[in-house]
C-alpha cells in the first residue's frame, strides 16, 4: 500500500525549497520503489488566501490521515494585519496532532565549519540535539488575556507532559553519547521546579545516561562558549524555541537545519527550523538543504529507509564538497543550480 505524505509548502521560500526537496524525493521514490504518494494542501498564509483559515479543515483532515507530513515554511508581512495569522495554523496543527516532541539536530559539517560566526576551533565537531516540548507551556496555557491595560499569559505543565518529553530525550541520548542536559529556570518558576524533579525521576530509569541541569540563562551562554559539550538538550516549549534559534547560528547557516515533530501515535511532521524568509522569497536563492534534510529525517524516522536517506545525504555532501553552495554559505549557486548538481550526483 502506498504511503501518504501530505505536503504543506506554505509561504515565502516554503514553496521553492519544497519543490526542490520533492524533486530529489521523487527520484529516489522511483529508484527504490518506496511507493510514497505526495499530495499538496494549503496551509499558513496560503490557507488564509484560499479559505480564510491558516489551517483549513480539509488540510487538517488530510494531515490526520497521512503517514507523514512535510512542511516548508509559513508566515509573511502580508498577513500581519489579517484576522488570523499563519502561525496560528502551525500551533493548531501541532496541538491537533499531539506533536509534543520536537527534535532539532544541530551539527557542524566539517567543510562548512569556517563559515560559523563563532571561532572555528570552538564549533568544529559540534553535534547535539535539542528536544523541545511542543504542545504545552506558555504557548497554550489558559487563561490568556490582552486588553489595553493588562496582558496575561499562563505557563502550565502537567506531570505527564513533562515525563514523556524527558523520557524521549533519554531514549535519544541512549543511542548517542549518553548525556542529557535538562534546561529550566528552577530558581524562579514553579513549572521548572516540577520539571527538574521529574527529570531526576526519569534519570533513575536510564542508569547508563548522565543527567545535568542548566538554568536557561546559563545554557544560552554555554551554547556559544562550548557547544561541543552538549549531546541532548531537553527543555520546555518557549525555552526550546529560543535556544534552538540561538543554536542554529553555530553551523553558519539556518538554511541547513531540519526538524521532526512526533506524537505518541499518529503521523510525524518534518520541517526546516527556519522561517519563510520573505526577503529572498521567489528569487531562487534559498538553500534547499534544510528541506532535503527534513525529508531524510522523514525517510529514517517515519519509514526506516536508512539506506535511501544515506544516498541522498552523500549526494548533497558531494555537491557541497565541490564548492557548489548557495548564497547563505557564501556561494553563488541558486536553489535550482544546487538541485541540478544533486540530481547529477544521483544520476537522475
Ligand atoms: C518555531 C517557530 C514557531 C514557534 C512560530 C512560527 C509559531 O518559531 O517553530 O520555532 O514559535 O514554535
Ligand atoms: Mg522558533
Amino acid at each position: 500500500m502506498s504511503k501518504k505524505i501530505v505536503v504543506l509548502s506554505g509561504d515565502g521560500i516554503g514553496p521553492e525549497i519544497m519543490a526542490a526537496g520533492l524533486q530529489v524525493l521523487e527520484v529516489v521514490n522511483k529508484r527504490f520503489a518506496m511507493d510514497l504518494e505526495m499530495t499538496e494542501y494549503p496551509f499558513g498564509g496560503a490557507g488564509i488566501d484560499s479559505s480564510g483559515e491558516p489551517l483549513p479543515h480539509k488540510t487538517l483532515n488530510a494531515c490526520k490521515n497521512a503517514d507523514a507530513i512535510l512542511l516548508g515554511a509559513i508566515g509573511g508581512p502580508q498577513w500581519d494585519e489579517a484576522p488570523h495569522r499563519p502561525e496560528e495554523g502551525l500551533l493548531a496543527l501541532r496541538k491537533a496532532l499531539g506533536l509534543y516532541a520536537n527534535i532539532r539536530p544541530i551539527s557542524v559539517f566539517d567543510s562548512l565549519a569556517s563559515l560559523s560566526p563563532i571561532k572555528e576551533e570552538k564549533v568544529r565537531g559540534t553535534d547535539f540535539i535539542v528536544v523541545r516540548e511542543l504542545t504545552g507551556g506558555i504557548y497554550f496555557g489558559r487563561p490568556r488575556e490582552l486588553t489595553d491595560t493588562h496582558a496575561l499569559d499562563t505557563c502550565v505543565y502537567s506531570n505527564q507532559e513533562i515525563r514523556r518529553i524527558i523520557r524521549k530525550a533519554f531514549e535519544i541520548a541512549k543511542t548517542r553519547r549518553k548525556k542529557v542536559t535538562s534546561v529550566d529556570k528552577a530558581n524562579v518558576l514553579a513549572t521548572s521546579k516540577l520539571w527538574r524533579k521529574i527529570a531526576e525521576e526519569v534519570a533513575q530509569e536510564f542508569p547508563e545516561v548522565t543527567l545535568e541541569h542548566q538554568l536557561v540563562d546559563s545554557a544560552a551562554m554555554i551554547l556559544i562558549q562550548d557547544p561541543r559539550s552538549f549531546d541532548v538538550i531537553v527543555t520546555e516549549n518557549l525555552f526550546g524555541d529560543i535556544l534552538s534559534d540561538e543554536a542554529s547560528v553555530i553551523p553558519g547557516s539556518l538554511g541547513m537545519l531540519p526538524s521532526a515533530s512526533h506524537s505518541e501515535i499518529g503521523p510525524s511532521l518534518y520541517e526546516p527550523i527556519h522561517g519563510s524568509a520573505p526577503d529572498i522569497a521567489g528569487k531562487n536563492l534559498a538553500n534547499p538543504m534544510s528541506m532535503i534534510l527534513s525529508i531524510t529525517m522523514m525517510l529514517r524516522q517515519s519509514f526506516q529507509f536508512e539506506t535511501v536517506a544515506k544516498v541522498i545525504e552523500s549526494a548533497c555532501n558531494e555537491v557541497m564538497d565541490q564548492g557548489i553552495l548557495t548564497k547563505d554559505l557564501g556561494g553563488a549557486a541558486t536553489t535550482s543550480d544546487f538541485i541540478a548538481a544533486v540530481m547529477n550526483e544521483l544520476k537522475a
